[in-house]
């Protein structure tokens, strides 16, 4: 995450959390909290019907394709205190979700907590919050405990939820097996739809005529 990512974010944060951080507290970890960690994560865009046309007569030409713009989707950060790491927020896009975005963020900043040197990763999850709390529990987050109230906007409590000993070479190869397993049902539906609506634009380029 930089500094330029910040408007963006500030669209999924307020569509995502009922008291938004404001922009001024990313700008703040980002350039002052030395145990901040943030990172995004990005879509590629669909590309319009015309553009997607354009592409392949280039290709049938042998030029240079251009390149396919992308997207934030999500972000997700954590703080490094000693050898744990705090994972302070993680929100995707309502655009972007049920679509592997959240897991992937989730695994790469597990990889990149346990590179700098945690050993334990927790976080604070709403008792309401099923979808998030699904999410860390496929990461082997357990609940170990409970803060009474937590939430200022309506008082409801929060669950703590941990994993230990992330160094260990066996949590390392079940990283490894959830990243394999990433490229799941949902997002390879995704991209058979994307590469259908591929081979249509082609066919309207090969063949205008039978498409009007
Ligand atoms: C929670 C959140 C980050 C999940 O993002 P996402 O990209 O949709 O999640 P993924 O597609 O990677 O889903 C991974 C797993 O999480 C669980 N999950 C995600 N959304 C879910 C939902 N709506 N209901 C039940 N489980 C859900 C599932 O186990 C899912 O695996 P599956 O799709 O194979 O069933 C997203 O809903 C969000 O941004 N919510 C608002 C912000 C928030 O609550 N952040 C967490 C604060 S603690």
């Amino acid at each position: 995450m930089t500094l330029a990512d910040v408007d963006g974010i500030m669209d999924i944060e307020r569509a995502s959390f009922p008291s938004a951080w404001p922009a001024r507290a990313y700008r703040y970890e980002l350039l002052h909290n030395a145990m901040a960690h943030y990172y995004v994560v990005r879509a590629r865009e669909q590309e319009p019907r015309e553009a997607k046309r354009k592409k392949y007569v280039a290709w049938l030409r042998r030029s240079d394709p251009q390149e396919s713009a992308s997207r934030l989707a999500g972000y997700g950060g954590f703080w490094l205190m000693g050898d744990e790491a705090h994972i302070s927020t993680i929100a995707i896009h309502p655009s972007y979700r049920r679509r592997g975005f959240a897991r992937k963020l989730m695994l790469h900043m597990l990889d990149e907590a346990i590179r700098l040197g945690a050993h334990l990763v927790t976080l604070e999850v709403r008792v309401s919050n099923v979808a998030a709390q699904q999410l860390y529990a496929e990461m082997d987050f357990v609940v170990v405990g409970k803060r009474k109230r937590y939430y200022q906007d309506n008082r409801e409590d929060a669950l703590i939820m941990t994993v230990k000993g992330v160094e260990r070479p066996g949590y390392a190869e079940k990283l490894a097996q959830w990243k394999k397993e990433g490229k799941r049902l949902t997002q390879c539906v995704w991209r058979g739809w994307q590469r259908l609506q591929d081979m249509v634009a082609l066919w309207r380029v090969l063949h205008p005529q039978t498409c009007e």
